[in-house]
């Protein structure tokens, strides 16, 4: 983490003036439950040991003024003519936020806002949710607003779809809001109740970063949307009373198969099949059974990979290896796919020696070097310092 002086300085430096204060907001991991939030099925993710911070101070104008330290860029718009901006896209999530708080008629002065975070950007950690949630928080703290976590979660979603134009389910921007420390969260994604499971004290979430950005994850994302929803037209011929996939079992969708071309069929299978293996992983963490939960990684992986079509060789190379170490129950990838990050559930004492020849083995292959982050499930959004 950043330094809380550093942060509190670097606002200094580029305003002139001391922040009021300063927010945090989380990435996420995803255990299992991939391109099912979408679908109103469950997901199982913990927020990251790793954050984005936002320093505010309001205004007495209608300017928000921000500053990126990561991207050292800069933007300012004022809140009553807020578009899309096309030189500084990591500004659309800011904007997309201030933009929903009109639209909801929340009180809402203009701000002045400096970002620092220590997520790694674009490795499917979800830092842009973690940023939304991060602004939303902090816009809402200096303007006395109180939005329960679940609405400040709705905000953030709904200013990317609108704003950024990414389709996304709710999951990312709901761990950053209400992730629990060592805890994963079950959260059914169609009436988002959710449940913390404890994640036992004798494993560590392990995540590596491939490396590997694709350009059209964007769009190869909707894409998937668009199949699911296709699936869903189709089905609910013989099944008239389905809402989404969450509600076809693995057995109706056999029976319908002939209905759906090939390569819907396969994308339906994965949502389906997800749904079966997310339910089972969560009641296998509440008995901490990890070889049971780690098989489930597996499986999920695989059904990634062969049915959604959304992993890449780098990816499947670095599961294929975890899964072959010791002391690695299962192996995934995790976020949206297309490149990004795998996550593995390591037994403690074996952590080092698995990093270290997960690393290796991945550089022989690909030449290019693997980052690691061994996460304790933290906490969501939250206040870290006011002055
Ligand atoms: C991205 C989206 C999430 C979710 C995952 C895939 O991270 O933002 O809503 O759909 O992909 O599980």
């Amino acid at each position: 983490m950043p330094e809380l002086a550093n942060i509190h300085a670097a606002f200094y430096n580029r305003f002139g003036k001391h922040p009021r204060l300063v927010v945090q907001a989380p990435g996420r991991v995803n255990l299992i439950g991939e391109h099912t939030d979408y679908n109103e099925g469950f997901v199982l993710p913990v927020a990251l040991d790793r954050a984005t911070f936002v320093a505010a101070r309001a205004r007495t104008d209608r300017i928000v003024q921000t500053y990126s330290v990561d991207l050292e860029a800069e933007d300012r718009f004022a809140l009553d003519w807020i578009e899309r901006s096309s030189d500084q896209p990591w500004s659309n999530y800011i904007r997309g936020v201030a933009k929903s708080f009109m639209a909801r008629d929340l009180p809402l002065l203009g701000a002045d806002l400096l970002i620092m975070s220590d997520l790694p950007m674009g490795a499917g950690l979800a830092s842009s949710a973690a940023l939304a949630v991060a602004v939303a928080y902090a816009l809402q703290s200096l303007n006395n607003v109180n939005l329960l976590g679940e609405e400040l979660a709705l905000l953030a979603q709904g200013a990317e779809q609108s704003f950024v134009g990414v389709q996304c389910g709710i999951m990312d921007q709901f761990v950053a809001a209400l992730g629990h420390a060592n805890h994963a969260l079950l959260l059914d994604c169609r009436d988002l109740s959710y449940h913390p499971i404890p994640i036992p004290p004798d494993v560590r979430i392990v995540v590596c970063d491939s490396g590997v950005r694709h350009q059209l994850v964007d769009s190869d994302y909707n894409e998937r949307r668009s199949a699911c929803q296709a699936a869903l037209r189709l089905l609910r011929g013989p099944l008239p009373q389905i809402a989404a996939l969450r509600d076809v079992s693995m057995a109706q969708l056999e029976q319908h198969a002939p209905l759906l071309p090939r390569t819907i069929l396969q994308r339906a299978r994965h949502v389906i099949s997800e749904l079966e293996r997310t339910q089972a992983a969560a009641a296998a963490l509440e008995h901490a059974d990890l070889a049971g939960f780690g098989a489930l990684m597996n499986a999920s992986h695989a059904s990634l990979r062969d049915d959604y079509a959304v992993s890449v060789p780098e990816l499947d190379a670095l599961v294929a290896h975890a899964q072959s170490l010791d002391g690695c129950y299962g192996s995934r990838l995790t976020g949206g796919g297309f490149g990004g990050s795998t996550v593995s559930l390591v037994r403690l004492g074996a952590v080092e020696r698995f990093t270290e020849e997960l690393i290796a083995r991945y550089h022989t292959q690909f030449q290019r070097t693997a980052h690691v982050l061994v996460c304790v499930p933290a906490e969501g959004v939250g206040r870290i310092a006011i002055y």
